[in-house]
């Protein structure tokens, strides 16, 4: 059953006494945590057995709250009033005065914040004082969670509550972009990099590069389902779960798909429920189609070939 405004308001009872709980967002699911306080943080770390090292995503209702944590300037300024709230995220400097905890950041001098749209979590964070954390509602290192379930299947009872907001519409994490200077893309996500790159101007520069560290999640090894997937494939082995992009007339128990017709954004909203079934079925491995390299299709791909890296 989906939340509403009494369920809302015992989230933030657990919230108000440091707890962590699952909220629904229109990309994933998060755990979310009162950012501001470092027992609630702490917490967030350890249930999703989480790295320290790899900062976390605040959550706020507006730009006026946000204010009193991290400068602004205009490139976030002219993205905020095009996306948000919506499926982008940014990195800001973050202000020396700020009740951010020092264990969000790993003490790091910048911020990622995000204004989700989804209407459950918007109520909640206009009736707490303090901006939230949240990661994806995941164990570290797998498919992210799109439905209440999923969070309740990856956590158990290691957590007390969990808003239920239906499936995310959008199924793939927020697009991080980093406008501490000249902005530039540190993951591919929900907001396709084209709709960013014309409020801009030009293109932008993409550090989605592994190797690099700039977004510590960007790991080799993320969202994998646990077992091996691999990309690009024409025909699948016997017993190879075959995940396909659109509806096929000779349907085979092996095979899955990511859309009805050939909509990426669809496929998008998909793909990891469609992991998480394939694991559960007991499939060994799974095999996916081509899929088309534009818009979203970045994205779903960027996420694929992480998944690849069993
Ligand atoms: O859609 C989303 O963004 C979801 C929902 C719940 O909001 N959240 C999410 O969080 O995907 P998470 O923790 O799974 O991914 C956050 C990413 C990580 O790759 C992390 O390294 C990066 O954001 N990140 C966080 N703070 C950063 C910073 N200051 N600089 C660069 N990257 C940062
Ligand atoms: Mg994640």
């Amino acid at each position: 059953m989906k939340s509403n405004q009494s369920n809302i308001k015992i989230a933030k009872k657990y919230l108000d006494k440091n707890m962590c709980i699952g909220v629904p967002t229109e990309t994933v699911y998060g755990l979310a945590a009162n950012a501001y306080s470092d027992t609630a943080v702490k917490k967030i770390f350890k249930i999703k057995k989480r790295p320290k090292s790899n900062p976390l995503i605040v959550h706020y209702p507006n730009i006026k709250n946000l204010n009193k944590d991290c400068y602004i300037n205009n490139h976030f300024l002219k993205l905020h009033k095009k996306f948000c709230p919506g499926p982008i995220t940014f990195v800001l400097k973050l202000k020396k005065n700020s009740m951010i905890s020092k264990l969000v950041t790993n003490n790091k001098k910048t911020l990622a914040v995000r204004f989700p749209r989804h209407p459950i979590i918007k109520n909640l964070l206009k009736i707490i004082d303090y901006p939230l954390a949240a990661p994806s509602a995941n164990i570290s290192t797998k498919v992210s969670a799109v439905e209440a379930k999923d969070v309740k299947d990856d956590f158990g009872k290691k957590i007390n509550y969990v808003l239920d907001g239906g499936k995310s519409r959008i199924g793939l994490e927020s697009t991080i972009i980093d406008v501490t200077n000249a902005p530039k893309v540190l993951r591919l996500g929900g907001l396709e990099i084209s709709r960013i790159e014309k409020v801009i101007g030009k293109k932008l520069k993409r550090i989605i590069n592994p190797k690099k560290k700039n977004s510590p999640g960007q790991s080799r090894l993320h969202y994998s389902p646990g077992i091996p997937l691999r990309t690009n494939v024409k025909s699948p082995k016997r017993n190879e779960a075959y995940l396909v992009l659109k509806k096929n007339k000779k349907r085979k128990l092996n095979y899955f798909y990511l859309s009805k017709k050939n909509n990426l954004k669809e496929a998008g909203k998909n793909l990891y429920s469609l992991l998480r079934i394939i694991k559960k079925k007991g499939y060994k491995s799974i095999a996916v189609e081509k899929i088309p390299n534009i818009g979203i299709g970045q994205s779903i791909n960027d996420r694929l070939k992480r998944a690849s890296k069993f």
